[in-house]
């Protein structure tokens, strides 16, 4: 267990995605070896070709965050969203028992049904709706049933990206500036979760040995049309209305569960208390990161 803390060499799939970069660039602040892989250089559906990169990179742990993410592209694929997020899965849970290597399997909120009116937590039972949240619920079954030991962390809505957010942060921002008004929908709840205090989290996790399914998203839960209020607000826009409006006026392929927040309860039982409210963490990544976006200066080892 205490070999956890001395850490230094990670393995990071789905690298240079919204997260992945967050992650990697704070991996590699903080002073580890951080071999950032994507689909390009390390395809998680090629079991080979992941054996040979961990033989050949040596990593001391997994950090699995590869997947299919575009909810509506999965449930008109859905065979495509199982062979990525699933037998991807499976595929890095086998060589993390075959290689003895740790895996941190990153999951969603939405393996839950959406029924429950609080936020669920860790004790909950999954039920999921989606065939991308399928697809992630049997990829978190694969890595209980076959990796070496592993950490299951589930993330909230994600936000973060900086300057290459092309998700509901920066998008709000640029309809609320083209249009100067906004409607956004106020029956759906989620955790906001901003990908910086959850890659810093993900890094504390690690050092803990303290294996397991964990809720990751900051604190507190909001609806996305009190999501949009904030970031209009602290993006300085002022003078733009926002309405609320049905989920029903924009039909969409996949299941959205109606409630989707996450409670941090096996977290805090651990007392590992390091996520901050969603407003405060939103508040600094647009008027630190977003709107005023800093030159980086990484060591990252490029796949
Ligand atoms: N975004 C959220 O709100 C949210 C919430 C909860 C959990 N999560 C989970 O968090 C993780 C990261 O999400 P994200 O928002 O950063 O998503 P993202 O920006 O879409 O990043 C996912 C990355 O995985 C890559 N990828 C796709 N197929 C792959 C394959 N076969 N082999 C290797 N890499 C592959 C993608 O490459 P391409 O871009 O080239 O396809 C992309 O770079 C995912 O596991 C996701 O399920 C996300």
């Amino acid at each position: 267990m205490d070999k956890n803390t001395s850490i230094k060499r990670v393995l990071v799939t789905g690298g240079r995605g919204m997260l992945g970069n967050d992650l990697c660039r704070i991996f590699d602040e903080k002073g580890m070896v951080v071999f950032q892989t994507d689909i390009d250089d390390m395809d998680v559906r090629n079991y080979d070709l992941i054996r040979k990169t961990i033989e050949d990179n040596q990593p001391e742990i997994i950090l699995h965050l590869a997947a299919l993410t575009d909810v509506d592209e999965c449930e008109r694929s859905p065979e495509e969203a199982y062979l990525t997020n699933a037998i991807g899965t499976k595929n890095i849970a086998l060589i993390s028992k075959n290689c003895k290597l740790p895996v941190v399997y990153i999951s969603t909120g939405s393996v839950f049904n959406g029924e429950k009116a609080e936020p669920y937590d860790e004790f909950d039972k999954p039920d999921p709706k989606s065939a991308y949240s399928r697809s992630k619920y049997i990829g978190e079954e694969f890595i209980k049933d076959f990796s070496y030991s592993y950490y299951i962390v589930r993330a909230g809505w994600m936000f973060g990206g900086g300057p290459q957010d092309k998700k509901f942060v920066a998008k709000m921002i640029e309809i609320a500036r083209k249009n100067g008004k906004l409607s956004a929908v106020n029956d759906k709840f989620g955790t906001p979760t901003y990908t910086v205090d959850f890659a810093n989290g993900i890094f504390n996790l690690i050092q803990t040995g303290r294996y397991g399914i964990y809720h990751m998203g900051n604190t507190g839960w909001c609806s996305r049309m009190e999501m949009a209020e904030r970031i209009v607000e602290y993006a300085g826009l002022k003078d733009c209305p926002i309405t609320g409006v049905s989920s029903a006026m924009f039909p969409l392929s996949a299941h959205r569960p109606r409630m989707e927040a996450i409670d941090n309860l096996h977290c805090r039982l651990e007392g590992f208390d390091w996520m901050r409210h969603w407003t405060e963490a939103l508040s600094d990544y647009i008027t630190t990161t977003l709107l005023q976006p800093q030159k980086s200066t990484l060591t990252i080892k490029e796949m």
